[in-house]
């Protein structure tokens, strides 16, 4: 079952899931203070958030379209400052955040175009010199997925987009596009790795920081 819209999948999955891409909390502290104010854009339960909460960062806030998530995530880590994201827009003021964090957030947004605004916002209220750290998955090779690559590539318009039988829709991307979308920010750090997905599958991946030039 498709579901059109992909908030109701993940409110639906909301207390199910458990997210597991990792945290490089030594490379992030080497460019972030613990005073610094960060934002986790789709934050989920706010694992990360509360990751960084045991480690000393105090200036935490979560944003997430799904309200099951941020629910469940105020709920499971009392304290966290969790909010629901309702429309397209990031809403902050422009030059806002220290640092943002977004972690297998792209895999859930099909289109280019919605990336890029997406990717645009997070621009916007970033400060000059504040640090982007994305994690995302890449396209895989192994006939599993290469056979739902290329079932859905019509229907999407794009390769790596495809549907889980429960009802999501996601991603995985060529690095191309990642480097593309990552363009205007100096890089400190683009590694390739291999994670392990919501669904316990083995998937490439990537992890990236850079810094903000505006
Ligand atoms: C795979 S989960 C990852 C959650 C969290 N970043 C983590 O790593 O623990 C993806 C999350 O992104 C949220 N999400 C997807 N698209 C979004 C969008 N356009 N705006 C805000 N949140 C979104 C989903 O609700 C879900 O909680």
């Amino acid at each position: 079952m498709l579901i059109e819209n992909q908030k109701e999948y993940w409110d639906r999955v909301a207390i199910d899931k458990n997210f597991t891409t990792p945290f490089q909390i030594e490379l992030f502290s080497q460019v972030v203070d613990k005073e610094d104010k960060i934002l986790d854009v789709g934050c989920g339960y706010g694992r990360t958030l509360n990751e960084l909460y045991l480690q000393g960062f105090k200036n935490l806030f979560g944003i997430d379209f799904s309200e099951k998530m941020v629910k469940r995530g105020t709920e499971q880590f009392s304290g966290l400052n969790l909010c629901v994201k309702r429309g397209k827009n990031l809403p902050y003021e422009d030059n806002s955040f220290d640092s943002i964090i977004l972690f297998a957030v792209l895999t859930c947004i099909a289109k280019d175009e919605e990336q890029v605004f997406l990717m645009k916002e997070i621009k916007r209220v970033l400060k000059p010199k504040g640090i982007l750290y994305i994690n995302d998955f890449l396209l895989n090779t192994d006939e599993r997925n290469e056979k739902r690559y290329k079932i859905y590539e019509n229907k999407y318009k794009k390769y790596g987009v495809f549907e889980l039988p429960e009802g999501a829709v996601l991603r995985h991307h060529d690095i191309k596009w990642i480097k593309e979308i990552i363009s205007d920010y100096n890089d400190i750090k683009l590694e390739t790795v291999t994670y392990t997905t919501m669904n316990g599958n083995k998937s490439n991946g990537f992890y990236y920081l850079g810094k903000n030039i505006k």
